[in-house]
């Protein structure tokens, strides 16, 4: 790694919207004296119905935004974004760390018992070769079923965590598959532990639902660990949240989401890249 990276700097953390504080949460909880940056791309939620190309356009764009502002390690707590870019980031800026998302099928074909998993991602996942990757090298003794939940990152975008509508979309989607024999559900989406328990009310206290963000935590601890890059500072880190969206928006949901109200910073997309207004783009945009 560079050696210009600072290990008191923040671990910078990027979604299309709410969801990756489900990352972000397990993050703090791990690591509480970590600074963390976290930025929702709402402007462009959701980024599961938009080609692979543009996906990695906002990624590499919103990178350079953390790497401006001192991020030390980027976790693109995203399985979409993860899908279409993460190996397009790791050459762009190979002087950072990323951490991303990888749909938990891995864990769900170990530990299954009916010989049945269920997969609920959304369709750039499902697209993306990670995930067929992934199926392939873990999941050859296992019947896979998969399921995108149209509509469910919206909800969950708006702050609906336990409406009729998201009800009804999980329903929608888990009933055929428990009517198959899954006993393990994978949240193949960062915005989904946020609905957990409306997933726990349908299918029942038998099938295993599998959140990848404490995994994800521990990762992030053992790379920076592994790179002498630990914030060894006592004091509890800062945590700055950063939207392409609506500020208020996101601020009136946050409560709900990681259990506190933090301001909201208003960054806005010009010319490819971003701004904020205390400070003028990154370089070189
Ligand atoms: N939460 C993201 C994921 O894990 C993206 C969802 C979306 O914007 O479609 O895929």
């Amino acid at each position: 790694m560079d050696g210009l990276l600072n290990p008191r700097g923040p671990i910078g953390i990027f979604d299309s919207g709410v969801g990756g504080l489900s990352v972000f949460n397990a993050v703090r909880q791990l690591l509480p004296n970590e600074h963390l940056i976290y930025l929702a791309d709402q402007a462009h939620v959701p980024y599961g119905l938009r080609s692979l190309g543009q996906v990695r356009g906002f990624s590499e764009s919103i990178t350079r935004y953390l790497l401006a502002g001192g991020a030390k390690l980027i976790v693109v707590a995203c399985n979409t974004a993860s899908a279409a870019a993460l190996r397009h980031l790791r050459n762009v800026f190979p002087q950072i760390s990323f951490v991303g998302m990888e749909p938990a099928v891995k864990p769900a074909a170990e530990h299954t018992q009916s010989g049945v998993v269920g997969v609920l991602a959304t369709p750039a996942t499902f697209q993306g070769e990670l995930y067929a990757s992934v199926v392939e090298r873990f999941a050859n003794e296992v019947s896979v079923l998969q399921d995108t939940c149209p509509g469910l990152v919206m909800e969950i975008d708006n702050g609906n965590l336990d409406t009729r509508a998201v009800q009804d979309i999980l329903a929608r989607a888990l009933l055929p598959m428990l009517a198959q024999g899954i006993d393990t559900v994978v949240l193949g989406c960062t915005h989904f532990p946020f609905v957990i328990p409306t997933i726990e009310r349908i299918v029942g206290p038998r099938v295993r639902v599998i959140d990848p963000s404490p995994a994800i935590a521990r990762q992030v601890e053992r790379l920076l660990k592994s790179q002498g890059m630990l914030n060894i500072n006592e004091a509890s880190g800062y945590a700055r949240i950063l939207t392409t969206g609506e500020p208020e928006k996101m601020a009136g949901v946050l409560p709900r989401l990681i259990g506190e109200s933090i301001k909201v910073h208003h960054l806005y997309w010009d010319g490819g890249g971003l701004w904020d207004e205390e400070r003028l783009p990154p370089i070189g945009d």
